[in-house]
């Protein structure tokens, strides 16, 4: 059974035998919701709607909806986790509760296939339930409703079988809320049987087992208690049920097989991703290929949504950037030259497009951002793995074998390598990642970058990285030296600055001599010799040039300004950031001097 049937009889089983309603899948992106980054389950969206508020389509609802589950996307490369999957959900707004939810979920998974069920053996089945603590009582009602469908009771020191009910504590049976508060409850979970030898833990554990001799394919949840801000639980207005049957999973079981990467739903771009890099696959491939699939396929439906984001260093933008720049290195890893990421996401739009079509709406926009992204990327990577491989032998030589975590953060800041892809490169050399290390250098830079956030200069920083910084320092130096060398008429008109170079332009008449352009170069590389320090100050405008600084004095700077001292060489107001020292920056060249537009000439330099 394909993917696409089994969610349209879901849909069907319960819209005409159970009388429920279809309604939309939502957004991926939470439109109302800022305390999760994604939607992670069906229930999500009707929040309201289990808290009591009447719902237009009625009080039985079903649908398939988007998912993206962040926890664990390190797991990734294994043959079950899954970043962006589907959710084919049912629902009871007050309206039936456990003893029909149970029968219907029975129904629909051991029904024929002829008579519109998944025609799965119930023999193959064990279920659990929720064993009661101090918030809620052991769920015996849900147990007496799987007893009368034949399953028993599994009683301790008793081995696992299929056909039984087994009792788990919150940790296991309890799902929900959501976010920090709101709708949960106890649930009762089914699994089925892949038919793998048992673990000698199996016995004990149960179906839970963490071999996964069964997996776990629906989760029928009973939201009748709200955890409220305190932490404690209280009963909800009314009795709902929430369920939840991965796609994914339950397709990879119908059609035999071991994993949702060897479905129809991965196939073709799985089949891509060996063929561009030229390979068979291998156990050691697998695991990229299977990071790339699923990684990108979630890109896709990050990018391509009603509220899609592009890559960014925030929030959703950062999980997506992560999920990219991984596959891509896993890319890179298995031989893929360059310009795949866009090709893969093509696969996925074609496939999906008919269910989701926001995918086609949003092609353009998903392939460019695809685009831009490994661009960007691609020409970091090399010099960051470089550098890594650069620090490696040192590293190995240290007892600890740790990756400092200044180290992880320059890998960040320089070559953007998202922690968890440092931490993951690192592992893979025998490494482990000082992370707090890296949170408190991130810190720190934040705090030396706080002054910038003001930043206002037209065509100003874009970025506030490490290399960034210090050349908006040199930008200082060269200002104040220009003035030295060619008089008191120059002033700033312009300034651009990259990761490679700064770009500065200002006001003078003539194009420079080779001894003036000397003679300013000289000055900066002076004062980096000198190692000056940085000082920020905060003062009104007026006070700013009663002290001589110089700089834009526009009101756009509001009252207050920071102020900029560098040693005893120049003064200048200014948004920052800076480095601390100058000898930061080692050594200054100029390395072309043209004219910019009339009266106004521009300086190109760079640093180190
Ligand atoms: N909301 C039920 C589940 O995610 O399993």
């Amino acid at each position: 059974m394909l993917a696409k049937e089994v969610r349209q009889r879901y849909i069907d089983f319960f819209v005409n035998k159970h009388g429920h309603k279809q309604i939309a899948g939502a957004s991926l992106i939470p439109e109302n919701d800022p305390t999760v980054l994604f939607t992670t389950a069906g229930m999500h969206p009707l929040v309201p709607y289990l808290l009591g508020e009447k719902h237009p389509a009625g009080k039985r609802l079903v649908n398939h909806q988007k998912c993206v589950r962040t926890d664990d996307i390190d797991e990734v490369g294994d043959i079950c986790h899954l970043t962006f999957f589907e959710m084919l959900g049912n629902w009871s707004l007050g309206d039936y509760f456990k003893k029909e939810a149970i029968e219907m979920s029975f129904d629909f998974l051991t029904c024929p296939a002829d008579k519109g069920g998944l025609g799965l053996d119930s023999a193959n089945l064990c279920v659990s339930c929720f064993e009661g603590d101090k918030d809620a009582p052991k769920d015996d009602e849900a147990a007496a409703v799987w007893e009368s469908l034949g399953f028993k009771r599994h009683t301790k020191g008793k081995p696992l079988n299929g056909g039984q009910i087994w009792f788990y504590a919150k940790k296991d049976n309890w799902w929900g809320p959501a976010g920090q508060t709101g709708p949960c409850g106890p649930d009762t979970e089914m699994f089925y049987d892949t038919g793998k030898p048992k673990c000698p833990l199996c016995d004990t554990k149960g179906p839970s087992c963490e071999c996964r001799k069964y997996i776990e394919i629906w989760n029928d949840v009973f939201m009748q208690y709200n955890k409220n801000d305190d932490g404690s639980f209280s009963p909800l207005k009314q009795q709902n049920v929430d369920t939840g049957l991965g796609l994914e999973r339950v397709v990879a079981l119908l059609q035999g097989v071991k994993s949702p990467f060897e479905t129809e739903l991965f196939k073709d771009a799985i089949d891509k991703i060996y063929e561009l890099a030229g390979i068979k696959g291998t156990d050691e491939t697998a695991i990229s290929v299977r990071i790339i699939a699923d990684h990108l396929r979630a890109a896709v439906f990050i990018l391509g949504d009603k509220f899609g984001v592009a890559p960014s260093n925030t929030d959703q933008g950062y999980i997506l950037r992560r999920l990219i720049r991984r596959a891509i290195r896993h890319g890179k890893k298995l031989g893929i030259a360059y310009n795949f990421t866009d090709r893969i996401a093509l696969i996925y739009i074609d496939f999906y497009k008919d269910v989701y079509p926001e995918l086609e709406e949003f092609h353009e926009k998903i392939i460019t951002e695809l685009q831009n992204e490994e661009e960007k990327f691609m020409k970091t990577l090399i010099h960051g793995e470089k550098e890594f491989e650069k620090m490696l032998p040192n590293l190995l030589k240290n007892k600890e074998k740790i990756l400092p975590g200044r180290l992880a953060f320059k890998l960040f800041d320089t070559y953007g390598f998202p922690i968890e892809m440092t931490e993951e490169l690192a592992k893979e050399n025998g490494l482990k990642t000082d992370k707090q290390g890296y949170i408190d250098a991130y810190k720190k830079h934040q705090e030396l970058s706080r002054c910038g956030a003001e930043q206002k200069f037209a065509g100003g920083l874009a970025d506030h990285s490490e290399a960034t910084t210090k050349l908006h320092t040199a930008t200082h130096l060269l200002h104040k030296a220009l003035i030295m060398v060619l008089g008191d008429h120059v002033a700033q008109k312009g300034s651009n600055i990259t990761v490679d170079r700064l770009r500065f332009d200002f006001s003078h008449p003539d194009k420079m001599t080779d001894e003036q352009l000397k003679k300013v170069e000289n000055i900066v590389n002076e004062q980096i010799k000198r190692a000056l320090e940085i000082k920020c100050e905060e003062m009104t405008v007026s006070e700013a040039k009663e002290k001589g600084a110089i700089g834009l004095f526009e009101s756009k700077y509001g009252d207050r300004v920071k102020v900029y001292t560098v040693g005893d060489f120049s003064m200048e107001i200014c948004g920052g950031p800076h480095v601390q020292n100058t000898s930061e920056l080692k050594s200054f060249k100029i390395l072309k001097e043209q004219s910019s537009s009339s009266g106004i000439r521009r300086i190109k330099a760079v640093i180190g």
